[in-house]
């Protein structure tokens, strides 16, 4: 419900952000409109808890830098798992939750990150990549494996208009679910709502945290639940060589009981920026940005977190009714001074508040780690150029391929460029049957 001018006024003057209708005699009925929807819809809660967290500025991350133990595959626990996640998948258990919500302004594409043109030869967007292999899974077991996709304000239309346009990349329209996450507000060192313009409060995506309170506000858990999802395979979009809901890494999640399982891969450096998973002296498991600890913490951990996690369904319901903790960043955000003119600063004016989704990892009753190999499954765009670029994840794309085609018997010189669509194929193994009942390769390389 809208709150009228009266109430607004109110709410604001109870949490000390009197200054936000400062111009609203400046405002035409349009303007009016839209700031009065934008107060309404600020949870005043959270922004109490923001200019509490702003008082101490204290991440509230667990801080006990000791490694938590990471599994290996034996052949005997991998045909296990193996068998236990292709009977969730034949039965159409499995769920993919896809978080695209990220403002990609490293990468600095204008547009959504997964409209990305990442294909080596087909210039397909990294949504693409995704989408192909949950085709190929739905092919596989014969049932649909729903496709969740968190877009933001920002970027939802465009995503939508990128899967329109390839017609979905070959999925049931009605099996892909987009939908939004929510935004928070920032505040100035003083602890006040931002205004980015006369009548408008300056907010931003509350980060991948987001997730959970998003799927349950848009309707995504009880969807989950009609159509009998028990496990969530979730990951980021900038990073095509992920396995999606890969049988053994779901079954794992599965016979494990695990509240959630984590892939973790080796770190390149004692340093590189991934978090990492800490066992805390309970016992239970917490994840550790890079940023949030020393240089010598960092060191300690062999292994990081690229986000490739199986939530139960259970868990993500439970969990979204809790609020997450908040971790802040200090930035320049452009606005209104109290005497009307537009400012950009130079220095960091005020705080961005996000939540980050592994936050939830300690309230897990049992998670499991599972090690994995980097080269196969983790090549993420995040920057333009340099490390984690395009450039990179195309090089790792194609040497992945072309250990496939190696495999299936097929040598391809590295000069000449490869390129697999991930429906066709989603190993080395499935690549070679399926080559044995063709006499041919599409154009030699494309595949
Ligand atoms: P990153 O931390 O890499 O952020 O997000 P980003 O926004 O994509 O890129 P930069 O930092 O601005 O360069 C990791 C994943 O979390 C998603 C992103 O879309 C990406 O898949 N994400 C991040 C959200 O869905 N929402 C957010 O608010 C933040």
């Amino acid at each position: 419900m809208g709150l009228n001018f009266e109430q607004a006024r109110q709410v604001l003057e109870r949490n000390r952000q009197a200054h936000v209708l400062r111009f609203w005699s400046r405002l035409d009925k349009a303007e009016r409109g839209a700031l009065l929807r934008q107060i309404s819809e600020i949870d005043f809660k959270d922004v109490a808890r923001m200019r509490k967290m702003l008082a101490c500025k204290s991440a509230t991350a667990c801080v006990t830098p000791r490694p938590a133990p990471v599994m290996k595959w034996t052949r005997q626990t991998y045909a296990e798992a193996f068998k236990a996640g292709e009977a969730l998948l034949r039965q159409g258990r499995v769920a993919v939750l896809l978080v695209a919500g990220g403002q990609g302004s490293r990468l600095g594409y204008d547009g959504p990150k997964g409209a990305f043109r990442i294909g080596p030869l087909s210039e397909m967007p990294l949504f693409y990549f995704h989408a192909r292999k949950i085709l190929r899974l739905t092919r596989a077991y014969g049932r649909p494996v729903p496709f969740y996709v968190m877009t933001s304000a920002v970027n939802d239309a465009a995503t939508r208009a990128c899967f329109a346009e390839h017609g979905y990349f070959g999925l049931n329209p009605a099996d892909v679910i987009f939908f939004q996450q929510g935004v928070w507000p920032a505040l100035d060192d003083a602890g006040r709502l931002i205004l980015e313009e006369a009548g408008r409060i300056f907010v931003s995506p509350d980060g991948h945290g987001g997730t959970l309170t998003a799927l349950a506000k848009n309707g995504c858990l009880d969807d989950m639940t009609a159509r009998g999802i028990k496990s969530v395979f979730y990951f980021q979009v900038d990073n095509p060589l992920v396995e999606i809901a890969e049988p053994a890494f779901v079954g794992l999640h599965g016979l494990s009981r695990a509240e959630i399982a984590l892939k973790l891969c080796r770190k390149n450096s004692p340093t590189e920026k991934m978090g990492a998973v800490a066992q805390m002296a309970d016992g239970r498991y917490g994840l550790i940005e890079y940023s949030e600890m020393t240089p010598e913490q960092a060191a300690k951990f062999k292994y990081g977190s690229p986000a490739i996690h199986v939530f139960s369904l259970a868990f993500l319901k439970r969990e979204s009714r809790k609020a997450m903790p908040l971790h802040l960043a200090h930035k320049k955000i452009a606005h209104v001074t109290a005497d009307g003119r537009r400012v950009t600063p130079d220095e960091p004016n005020g705080y961005k508040f996000e939540k980050f989704i592994f936050d939830v990892l300690p309230d897990a009753r049992n998670a499991v780690n599972l090690a994995f190999d980097r080269a196969d499954e983790f090549s993420p765009v995040k920057n333009a150029d340099g490390e984690d670029s395009p450039e990179t994840c195309r090089r790792d794309l194609q040497a992945k391929w072309r250990r496939w085609l190696r495999e299936a018997g097929v040598a391809v010189p590295d000069s000449v460029p490869v390129e697999i669509d991930p429906a066709y194929a989603g190993c080395a193994a499935e690549l070679k049957r399926g080559l044995m009942m063709r006499d041919f390769v599409d154009e030699e390389t494309r595949i």
